[in-house]
């Protein structure tokens, strides 16, 4: 049986954790799926529920700085610009990948011998860790490919019955997932566009580097980035040159098709983030079989939109 907890009932959740289960919480990006980041026996159960791959390590969610030390190795090099980072983003959407401490299990790290480090804002999350009294790993609360869960009826309609506890709250404000910035190569990495946006950590990262849907990827640094991801059952078809006309032609001629068809335009913009999951969870409710989508300019939290979208895509025209 899968409890629904309230954000009243936090210790409830908390205690479960501790206990080796696994509870879903709300933070400001998605909903995690969380469990013990110590026992290897929760993080497992993390990956069943899932059908995750288990090479594909999990973030491991920290309350305070105390935490961090417990978890990961901070090499002197690194170190002022691990506290340079901290100070400005954390509380918040920004994953740092780190040297691993061994009480981490390799089976939340896929076996890496890295491992990902995030402080979440969503006071939810940070009391539910703070009262577990261990650092909590979690992956975004969904089935493995399926679109990330941003709110409670998402988690619900894809673990009802298969994990211990969902804690319903709110929306998630940003709506797509953490940065995640590799601290373990020479040059600082981003090996996942995220809610930290790649012009603010220039700021504070002058040399930062990331991986885009343009560069061949030689070594696949984030075992997450060879999997497909965030799709609905429809075929998200993106057109590069972001050209209406031409989209509203392809509607047309789907349609003579006698095929379900919907056009959703990305802003650039958090309010559109936000609603990106959902509004791929709704087309499904709806049956819907194809949904057309023009490019949009990669910048800001437009470029952690533009790359769900293109995971997610079946098709790219350009
Ligand atoms: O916002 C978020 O990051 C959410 C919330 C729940 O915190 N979590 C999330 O987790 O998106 P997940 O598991 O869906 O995505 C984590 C990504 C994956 O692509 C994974 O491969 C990568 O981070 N990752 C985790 N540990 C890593 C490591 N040690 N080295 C490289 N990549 C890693
Ligand atoms: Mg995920």
């Amino acid at each position: 049986m899968t409890r629904i907890i309230s954000p009243k009932q936090v210790r409830d959740a908390a205690e479960i954790i501790r206990k080796g289960g696994v509870v879903a919480f709300p933070t400001e990006t998605v909903y995690g799926l969380g469990a013990s980041a110590l026992n290897p026996d929760a993080a497992k159960k993390i990956f069943k529920a899932k059908g995750r791959p288990s090479d594909n390590p999990l973030i491991v969610h920290i309350a305070g700085r105390e935490q961090l030390k417990k978890v990961a190795r901070i090499p002197k090099n690194k170190l002022a610009i691990v506290n340079k980072l901290i100070r400005k983003f954390w509380p918040g959407p920004l994953t740092l990948i780190l040297p691993r401490k061994e009480i981490v299990p390799l089976e939340v790290t896929g076996g890496l011998g890295t491992v990902a480090v995030r402080m979440p804002k969503s006071r939810i999350a940070l009391r539910l860790i703070r009262m577990a009294g261990v650092p909590i790993a979690a992956p975004s609360a969904n089935i493995s490919g399926k679109p990330s869960g941003t709110c409670f009826e998402h988690v619900y309609d894809d673990f009802n019955g298969k994990i211990d506890g969902i804690i319903k709250s709110r929306p998630c404000k940003i709506g797509v997932e953490s940065t995640v910035l590799d601290l373990t190569s020479n040059v600082p990495f981003i090996l996942r566009p995220g809610g930290v946006t790649y012009e603010q950590l220039r700021k504070v990262l002058p040399g930062i580097k990331i991986y885009t849907h343009k560069r061949k990827v030689k070594v696949v640094k984030s075992p997450g980035m060879k999997y497909k991801h965030y799709s609905p059952k429809a075929k998200v078809l993106l057109f590069e040159d972001g050209e209406m006309r031409r989209i509203a032609e392809y509607k047309k001629r789907l349609e003579r098709k006698g095929k379900r068809v919907v056009v959703i335009s990305p802003k650039n913009s958090v309010a559109f983030s936000r609603k990106l999951f959902a509004m791929f969870r709704e087309c499904d409710k709806k049956k819907i079989e194809y949904i057309l989508m023009p490019a949009i300019e990669e910048k800001g939290i437009g470029l952690a939109i533009m790359n769900r979208i293109r995971k997610a895509a079946s098709r790219i025209l350009r």
